[in-house]
């Protein structure tokens, strides 16, 4: 058999995870939730989330990539617990249906660099008509497709590593330049207070259950995607250290992001901060709409802006696209060049209704439901999301850890972890992790499911 492949050294390996993690879920993903849930107060419910619930989840699902050197089902397999694989099939399906329309976001996004640069900065109408524009915005959708397509055919050293090295650095240039200029615009300190001064009487449990998810969407965890990086991570890396840097690389890239976006919207709205609630188009259309006030500096900025947009989100659809790749490769036994194209198409596919669903298509715009804060969403893109982000990843989450502590038991997490990590056993991380994976994230994660599927989809709200 061929060798499976795998990273090169422990910076690619980090530079590959984080990538996965920093992606459209910092930029255009957290900004908005931030917005909708009130600010600051959303934004410590979702840092306490990422640390002390996130952070040993991620390095369990690692553990048991390393371990067992294989796909998320092949993994329960190789570990001895065959029934547990349907929790490996049930991240894969997720992973399949978050690529579905993440691609499509990514595909508008990429449009939207020719659209900044072309100074179209018509805000929300321009765009309401930008996705009617079915094969306009379905064109830069297979583009994106095919890139992402690209990558992971040639590999995880030669591919998925060399991307993230040369994109995650640009990525984190360009952002930092974005916050210095946002910073000197007028009123960008309204922003900055609305995003850093919380106000905990916004908190509610529709905020809560949102801070969560978006947590485990942003760190990729709960559906194999890190088991799957983790397969191809050797036995000299420190797995604990390494998790701690990517959920560091990926809290900070999301708060930088809103140090960029906080103060344009500060800048735009004239201190008031109107407009902050923007919702999934605060990116699209509320973005826009201010390069368009900055003159003749605005198409560059917005340029600048989207292909940014486009870097995160790329070394994020190659990581949710190996891992049906994986799978297909390693208990399918098809060749990875074929695998990756024939995957690639089929979740091209399936995206296609959450295309269709903004305005195309009355079907796919409106005859779906899920129940949020003050109302419900139609449109099948945000029901696959809630689908997918809100309920699979929990439950994927949940069942991992359980697992991990329960079913393979705590000692064998134990020795996985301390190989590259001399002083692991006997330390306060040991035993704090310890408690996370086998109490605090089961109980945690299981409850937060249940909740979150009684409220989305039936309207059902307990607290
Ligand atoms: N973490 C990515 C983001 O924030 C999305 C993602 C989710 C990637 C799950 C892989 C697995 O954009």
């Amino acid at each position: 058999m061929a060798p499976r492949g795998g990273f090169s050294s422990r910076i690619g390996f980090i530079a590959a995870a984080a990538g996965s993690a920093v992606g459209l879920g910092n930029i255009w993903g957290f900004p908005f939730e931030v917005g909708e849930g009130g600010g600051a107060a959303f934004v410590v419910i979702y840092l306490m989330f990422c640390f002390i619930l996130c952070f040993p989840v991620m390095a369990t699902e690692i553990a048991i990539g390393r371990k067992t050197q294989k796909n998320p089902v092949g993994a329960f397999t190789a570990l001895g617990y065959k029934n547990w694989n349907w929790v490996g099939k049930l991240g894969i399906l997720a992973g399949i249906l978050i690529l579905s329309f993440y691609n499509v976001i990514a595909g508008w996004a990429f449009g939207y660099i020719f659209e900044m640069a072309a100074g179209h900065f018509g805000g929300g109408e321009q765009f309401g008509a930008y996705t009617l524009k079915i094969f306009k915005v379905g064109g830069y959708g297979l583009a994106f497709m095919a890139t992402t397509a690209l990558v992971v055919s040639r590999g995880i050293s030669g591919g998925i590593e060399k991307a993230a090295k040369m994109l995650m650095p640009t990525l984190v240039v360009m952002m930092l330049g974005m916050v210095i200029y946002s910073l000197t615009l007028p009123n960008a300190m309204d922003g900055i207070r609305f995003y850093l001064v919380p106000d905990f009487s916004k908190i509610n449990a529709g905020v809560v259950y949102n801070a969560m998810g978006q947590a485990f969407f942003s760190l990729s965890l709960g559906m194999g995607a890190l088991i799957t990086y983790g397969s191809y991570v050797n036995k000299k890396e420190n797995i604990v250290s390494a998790a701690a840097l990517i959920t560091l690389a990926d809290v900070g890239i999301a708060v930088i992001a809103g140090l960029m976006i906080f103060p344009l919207i500060g800048f735009m709205s004239g201190g008031t901060m109107e407009g902050a609630a923007g919702g999934p188009g605060l990116i699209f259309v509320t973005l826009p709409t201010i390069f368009g006030t900055l003159g003749s500096i605005g198409p560059l900025v917005g340029t600048l802006f989207f292909v940014l947009l486009c870097f995160a989100a790329l070394t994020s659809t190659v990581s949710l696209l190996e891992v049906p790749v994986a799978y297909a490769v390693d208990e399918l036994k098809i060749r990875r060049s074929r695998a990756v194209w024939i995957v690639a198409g089929i979740i091209f596919v399936i995206g296609i209704p959450s295309l269709l669903g903004f305005g195309y298509s009355d079907f796919f715009s409106t005859a779906f439901t899920t129940y949020k804060e003050g109302g419900t969403d139609t449109d099948f893109l945000s029901f696959i999301a809630s689908v997918a982000n809100d309920s699979i990843l929990p439950l994927g989450g949940c069942m991992i850890a359980f697992f991990a502590a329960h079913v393979w038991k705590k000692h064998n997490l134990d020795d996985e972890l301390a190989e590259g990590s001399p002083n692991y056993k006997g330390s306060f991380v040991q035993k704090y992790l310890n408690f996370a994976i086998s109490y605090l994230a089961p109980f945690v994660l299981g409850v937060v499911f249940v909740l979150t599927v009684l409220f989305k989809f039936f309207g059902i709200s307990l607290f």
